[in-house]
């Protein structure tokens, strides 16, 4: 009789933030064209490592299933990316799944992705609507621009390329090229240029565009094909026109 061939896991396990990390093996039976979110799946579903001991359930984030939502964002064989999409059989073997260390891990394979959320309210990441009457429809937007607004609209805040930053880190308030590039993406919006001065001074201080050390790590990294550093070099040029508005008084955005 042939062996029922199986898949190996090494995963990374935390049972607490502050709990020291450790690693437990277990194997999964194949399946073609199985992810890395329904390996995980099983094991949750029988959770006995390779020596044949029950241990607790593996814990990590997920919603969406077709990466769309970046939540189940882990450090798939040493590279950031998101469980859901990340096919075995394009995987070596063993498989070693760790959680993104740029930030806090709250249990396993789950981070607490809170310093993305905060730094995108810092650079006020929205469109600012009244909401108190009907304003009708807003500017058009020309059809080549809105394709490309699309295209850098397309971040989820899966961290991967924060991950893959050596200047974002436990140490560093640096916000990251995912919140910068959508300073870029709200500037250009008609309605939200209104608020480009205030976003372009946020990203002129602390932790701001002046911490990128221009690795090129971010924008190799992000599976949308968001173009992270070209939205650096934009804003860089955006945040010198700023400066000198400030210097000589004008407030125009
Ligand atoms: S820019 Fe790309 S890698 Fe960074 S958070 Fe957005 S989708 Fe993820
Ligand atoms: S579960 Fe949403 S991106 Fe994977």
């Amino acid at each position: 009789m042939s062996e029922k061939k199986v898949v190996r896991f090494i995963i990374t396990r935390q049972e607490s933030p502050e709990a020291n990390s450790y690693e437990e093996t277990f194997e999964v039976p194949y399946r073609p064209n199985m992810n890395v979110i329904s390996a995980l799946m099983e094991i949750r579903r029988n959770p006995v490592n390779v020596d044949g001991k029950k241990t607790t359930p593996i814990n990590w984030d997920m919603n969406c299933l077709e990466e769309v939502c970046g939540a189940c964002s882990m450090v798939i064989n040493g590279k950031p990316q998101q469980s859901c999409s990340a096919l075995v059989d394009k995987l070596e073997q063993p498989i070693r799944l760790e959680p993104m260390r740029t930030f806090p891990v709250i249990r396993d394979l789950q981070v607490d992705r809170k310093r993305m959320f905060d730094s995108l309210k810092k650079v006020k990441a929205w469109i600012p609507v009244d909401g108190t009457y009907d304003l009708g429809p807003g500017p058009r937007m020309p059809e080549k621009k809105r394709q490309w607004a699309y295209e850098l609209s397309k971040c989820m805040t899966c961290g991967v390329c924060l991950e893959a930053c050596p200047n974002v880190n436990s140490k560093s308030n640096f916000i990251g090229p995912a919140p910068l590039s959508q300073v870029r993406l709200f500037n250009a919006h008609p309605t939200g240029e209104m608020n480009k001065a205030e976003r372009l001074e946020a990203i002129m201080g602390d932790g701001g565009l002046a911490n990128c050390g221009n690795s090129q790590n971010c924008v190799q990294s992000c599976p949308k094909g968001i173009p992270l550093t070209t939205s650096i070099a934009a804003l860089n040029r955006d945040t010198a026109i700023q400066s000198f508005r400030n210097f000589f008084g004008s407030d125009q955005g």
